[in-house]
């Protein structure tokens, strides 16, 4: 069986296209077990089901911005059921707190549309056009208790126009998010990522996990 993983989204479901397809062209060897949405109408549940993936719809009632209670509770048991290994956010836009994080520790990435510790939060693209940065881009990072702020393990630089609008500097973004997301969760399935305090080390060779 290959690698087991679960993807939680919100929305377009754009960068669990690119891990799907990537996947079916033989680039990364894992398998989509279980994709969850916190909304019902997210088009990322209609691109799974173009994949044949298992889609849950799994409401959070308690809080808006939080996965928190019940739903918590759901997609813990759902993941674990499903034998997941790593859990993959693919904009979905809920803050992950104790409960999950402990069920799946060291076991959760996010990818965050700027250059962490820059533009943290919603809207990173936006925020970094705002603000004038010359460059922006994304990064991939595994998730702890803060908001945007675990250790980094992959990001790429993508230069910002004079003439670029949030969604221009957003698009050209995204379709680095595409790559280096699949990079990541595919040095991860190798085993090769070790965490060192802030730090992730990319292992030359394949090193077993537990
Ligand atoms: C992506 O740009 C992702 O980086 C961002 O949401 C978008 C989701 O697009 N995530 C965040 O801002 C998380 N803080 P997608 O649904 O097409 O993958």
């Amino acid at each position: 069986m290959k690698f087991p993983i679960g993807v939680l989204v919100s929305g377009r479901g754009s960068n669990l296209e690119a891990i799907l397809s990537h996947i079916k062209e033989g680039k990364l060897d894992a398998e989509v077990v279980a994709v969850i949405s916190d909304r019902e109408d997210a088009k990322a549940l209609k691109v799974a089901e173009n994949y044949g993936v298992d889609t849950y719809y799994i409401p959070c009632l308690e809080k808006k911005t939080v996965l928190v209670g019940e739903a918590e509770k759901k997609y813990i048991e759902l993941f674990k059921e499903k034998g997941v290994k790593l859990i993959v956010l693919a904009g979905f836009m809920r803050i992950i707190k104790k409960d999950f994080l402990d069920a799946f520790k060291g076991r959760i990435m996010n990818i965050h549309p700027a250059l962490l510790p820059s533009f943290k939060g919603l809207e990173g693209q936006k925020q970094a056009l705002e603000y004038g940065a010359k460059v922006s881009g994304c990064t991939v990072h595994f998730v702890n208790e803060g908001i945007d702020v675990g250790p980094i393990i992959l990001q790429e630089v993508v230069p910002v126009h004079d003439n670029d609008s949030v969604d221009s500097l957003s698009q050209r973004i995204l379709m680095h998010e595409h790559e280096i997301y699949s990079k990541a969760i595919q040095l991860f399935v190798e085993g090769r990522l070790k965490v060192e305090g802030r730090r992730v080390k990319v292992l030359s060779g394949e090193v077993k996990k537990e």
